[in-house]
């Protein structure tokens, strides 16, 4: 009978929502959680190197406060918040040759938390103090927060570690320079790169075109499996040319863009990614997007580019101004700070999506068993192959549904397999 009624017009009396608080695992980044010890068996990027100064700072990382710090030396510590001896915040720490040095009694704490001196005691307790390894690279630190002998090496993609010397890296979030903290779940933002109906609607049909207007055509989908992860491959007809379209998602936080310039009416034989991103939590209600913007041949950062790039990634235009024209910032942080999925209906162009939380269930499932995740690398040194990107192959168009989705599928593939990368 309840069933009957929810389902008539105007029952939001009868569909109450107080069942749907249940957060799912894969959402949960804390300590001790399925989703969080999952997530601490990867790098994750903290914080770009040109923002952490001479002087401590106060992060939160997957629920966790601690203190970044780079020690005299240069070498970077990643350490618990208080003091060992008797508390006092680290935060007011004064960094020293070897380690970091607490402002009250001056207790000196090296980068792997090793009580290095002790100066009012007779002799230097010893003691350990909780830290995290870092390391910096290309302009990002990053952290490992997993168990010690597991640490597996910093993974190095081959958009970055292949790069033409005249690409230019700019760590950091959506725009060169832009810090982006959003208040929502991670997950909702990494369920966005592998929907990409949501770049013709929300990008080009809803709030105006943001990037070229061909991005509003509805495009053929099709998922894919790959060793590190998933992609999405969008095809669009443009004339007498496919646009193939490619993203990666690399488990379990990474996804690649590539250049939002394309219009598909030039042939191109390889368009690379623009972005390659970790959302990296601060908790269960927000994350910070931290990566490398890479500017190419292909995809400059003009100011308009920058503009187009920034707009609707945060809350900083006018109330009236985000409804009438909203963007990426204004959907997914408003599915709510953790979105609830008992609350959703999902249909077939959600099929990335789903694919995507899978493979979170079941990286939480290997790490529970004690396998390394699907996404995790452990050969130092290994360039990891990446496939985002534009391809657009001249093929005659037909009248035939059938026979316009068999050339998308067969292009599809010939992408997929590498045949566009040269
Ligand atoms: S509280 Fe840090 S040295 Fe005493
Ligand atoms: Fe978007």
């Amino acid at each position: 009978m309840q069933q009957n009624k929810a389902s008539a017009p105007f029952s939001a009396y009868h569909l109450r929502e107080e069942r749907l608080d249940a957060v799912p695992e894969y959402a949960q980044v804390g300590p001790g959680t399925p989703g969080g010890e999952y997530l601490r068996r990867f790098w994750h990027p903290i914080e770009v190197s040109a923002e952490l100064g001479d002087i401590p700072k106060r992060i939160r990382i997957l629920g966790e406060d601690l203190v970044l710090f780079r020690a005299k030396s240069g070498e970077l510590g990643l350490v618990r918040p208080h003091c060992p001896h008797r508390g006092a915040s680290l935060e007011f720490g004064i960094p020293d040759e070897k380690g970091i040095r607490c402002c009250y009694h001056g207790w000196l704490i090296g980068v792997d938390g090793t009580v290095l001196e002790t100066p009012a005691e007779p002799e230097t307790k010893n003691l350990r103090h909780g830290a995290y390894p870092v390391r910096e690279f290309e302009g990002l630190i990053f952290a490992y927060m997993g168990p010690p002998e597991q640490m597996p090496p910093l993974p190095v993609f081959d958009v970055i570690a292949n790069r033409k010397p005249t690409d230019r890296l700019y760590p950091g979030g959506w725009t060169p320079g832009g810090k982006y903290e959003w208040p929502c779940n991670w997950v909702q933002v990494k369920e966005n790169a592998m929907d990409p109906v949501h770049t013709a609607y929300l990008h080009t049909i809803a709030s105006g075109s943001q990037f070229t207007p061909e991005f509003g055509i509805l495009p053929e989908l099709e998922y894919r499996e790959t060793p590190i992860g998933m992609v999405y491959v969008a095809g669009r007809r443009i004339g007498g040319n496919m646009w193939i379209r490619m993203h990666d998602l690399i488990m379990p936080n990474i996804h690649l863009v590539a250049s939002v310039n394309e219009t598909g009416k030039q042939e191109k034989r390889y368009g690379g990614p623009y972005l390659l991103h970790w959302a990296t939590p601060i908790d269960d209600t927000s994350f910070r997007e931290l990566g490398w913007l890479i500017e190419t041949d292909d995809m400059k950062f003009t100011d308009e580019i920058v503009q187009q790039l920034h707009f609707g990634m945060m809350d900083d235009r006018p109330m009236e101004e985000r409804q009438r024209t909203p963007g990426d910032y204004d959907a997914q942080v408003s599915q709510g700070a953790v979105h609830l999925r008992a609350r959703e209906h999902l249909g077939t162009s959600d099929r990335g999506v789903a694919m995507f939380r899978r493979m979170l269930r079941v990286g939480i499932d290997d790490v529970r068993k004690g396998k390394d995740p699907k996404g995790l690398h452990r050969d130092e040194g290994q360039v990891i192959r990446t496939y985002t990107q534009n391809a657009v192959v001249a093929c005659p168009a037909s009248n035939d549904p059938a026979e316009e989705k068999r050339q998308f599928s067969e292009l599809s593939q010939r992408v997929f397999d590498g045949e566009f990368r040269d």
